[in-house]
């Protein structure tokens, strides 16, 4: 048995490990927090995030091998394996703000590590971090005047928000990076049995240290090239009655391209895709490779720039003027699932609205909480409205910015007949029947798709 220790109770730190103690019933893992009022949530019967098929994990784990602390530096002196997955947000101040990773939650936790320390550890990166974050690390947490020796693993994670307890239980791969040391070797073997659990022994990938920290920042700067890649090209399918979804799918039957990933949208959202790749921006320029970090700046300036093109499409499409008109707002999470708005271009989408001072009405099933937080001053704004016919009557335009499946399936005939006339609708994430609410008598704006009128407006707008 080993006692195994995760530092971060947040999206990452509560799911993976409630997956891991399922799986390992004969370890022991204590997930500890400074959030005090989080780690309640965690043990409490409402947990603070909503994740499909997460509280039965948690139901079976509580309190058998999986337990929620803030007594920090105690379960850090009884650990044999601290998994560490603190926020790495993108730093705000000083060098590098607005592209590379803050790390002081990182570096104040290998500090805890080494005060409270007083065997030999396994600590393991679960955090995303940028490549040679290790070497800092093995610095601080082996200048200790205790004898002890620390080994750094790096195990990045791949989980995706909404479908993490499925991405945990079944993942495309593992991935374990370590020195070609003996000791280092060593650890590496600790963390691969843990895995080969439950894990296939071919899905579960070695690497050096620096390949696996790196392999992090470039897998989510490839997700998010695929997103841009095809929002760029909505563009154009906008200007030249082609059909983003239709060009996709004929992309993607192509299997050196694949078909996943290709959605368009009103862009990418959540805590990490941008932030990865600033960060991966900041290492390039780090390294004296400008051009590089120019290529890869591009995605996160697209990604921008289709948020704006939604906002702007809205504002033609509606005689350029929404000032003092209801909008409803179908979606606040950033992805459907999830009750997380972080970096959410549904929120962005409200803001610009509120500076436009349209009256926004917001609507989703898990994330009005968060998405309340996450505004701030402007949430005074915002109506907050769960059921989304009520947010829709009264309203001059529904804009769909999340791909919750009950969005697709509301009676938009009645929802029609409750709004102002002329009614539009912007479909941000291409998941409603077009057609059938033109017919309806909507005038429908679709991502990437030709707009289904009654009218065309030529009131004109800002040059
Ligand atoms: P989060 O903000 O939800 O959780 C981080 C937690 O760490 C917080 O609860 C915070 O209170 C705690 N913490 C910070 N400093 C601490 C300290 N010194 N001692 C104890 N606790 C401390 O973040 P998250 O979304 O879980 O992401 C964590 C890391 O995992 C990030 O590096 C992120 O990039 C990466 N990641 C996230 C996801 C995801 O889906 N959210 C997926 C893969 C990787
Ligand atoms: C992403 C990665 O998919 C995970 O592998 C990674 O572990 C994680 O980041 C992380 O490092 O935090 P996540 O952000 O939870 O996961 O969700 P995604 O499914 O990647 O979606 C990100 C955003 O892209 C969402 O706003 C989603 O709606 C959007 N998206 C996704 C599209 O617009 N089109 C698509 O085809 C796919």
């Amino acid at each position: 048995m080993a006692n195994i220790v995760c530092i971060g109770a947040g999206y990452v730190g509560g799911p993976t490990m409630a997956v891991m103690a399922q799986n390992c019933p004969h370890h022991r893992i204590v997930v500890v927090d400074i959030n005090e009022a989080r780690i309640a949530a965690w043990r409490s019967e409402h947990l603070p995030i909503y994740e499909p098929g997460l509280d039965e994990v948690i139901r079976a784990v509580r309190g058998e091998n999986l337990l929620f602390s803030t007594e920090v530096d105690r379960h850090i002196a009884e650990a044999d394996i601290i998994f560490v997955s603190v926020n790495t947000p993108t730093k705000m101040f000083g060098q590098g703000a607005g592209r590379a990773a803050d790390l002081q939650h990182w570096e104040k936790t290998a500090r805890q590590i080494v005060r409270n320390a007083t065997t030999p550890k396994i600590v393991v990166e679960k955090s995303t971090l940028p490549v040679r974050t290790a070497e800092a690390m093995e610095h601080i947490l082996n200048s200790n005047d205790k004898g002890l020796h620390f080994d750094v693993v790096s195990n990045p994670e791949f989980l995706a928000e909404g479908t993490a307890i499925r991405d945990m239980q079944t993942p495309d791969r593992v991935l374990i990076g370590a020195h070609h040391t003996p000791s280092g070797r060593k650890a590496l073997e600790a963390i691969v049995e843990i895995y080969a659990n439950w894990v296939p022994r071919e899905r579960i990938i070695t690497t050096n240290l620096w390949s696996s920290e790196l392999s992090k920042l470039t897998a989510n700067a490839f997700l998010a090239q695929r997103i841009s890649s095809i929002n760029a090209i909505s563009a154009l399918c906008e200007q030249t009655e082609a059909d983003v979804t239709e060009v996709a799918h004929a992309i993607g039957m192509d299997s050196r391209i694949g078909p996943k990933f290709l959605r368009a949208s009103v862009g990418f959202g959540g805590s990490c895709l941008q932030k990865d790749i600033l960060n991966l921006v900041y290492l390039c320029e780090y390294y004296g490779l400008p051009e590089v970090a120019h290529y890869w700046e591009q995605v996160v300036r697209m990604n921008e720039y289709q948020e704006a093109r939604f906002v702007s499409n809205m504002m033609s499409a509606m005689f350029n003027t929404v000032a003092g008109k209801r909008i409803a707002l179908l979606g606040a999470a950033f992805k459907a699932h999830t009750s997380d708005t972080r970096e959410s271009p549904a929120l962005a989408v409200c803001r610009a609205l509120l500076d436009e001072r349209a009256a926004v009405v917001l609507s989703d099933p898990h994330a009005l909480e968060n998405a309340r937080a996450d505004l701030g001053d402007q949430a005074a704004q915002v109506i907050f409205e769960l059921d989304p016919y009520a947010a829709a009557g009264g309203a001059y335009a529904i804009a769909v910015l999340t791909e919750w499946p009950q969005f697709a399936d509301l009676d938009y005939e009645a929802i029609f007949k409750s709004m102002v006339k002329p009614a539009f609708i912007f479909d941000g994430r291409d998941i409603l029947d077009h057609q059938r609410l033109f017919d309806i008598g909507f005038n429908v704006y679709a991502i990437g798709k030709p707009p289904l009128a009654h009218f065309t407006s030529s009131v004109p707008g800002p040059s």
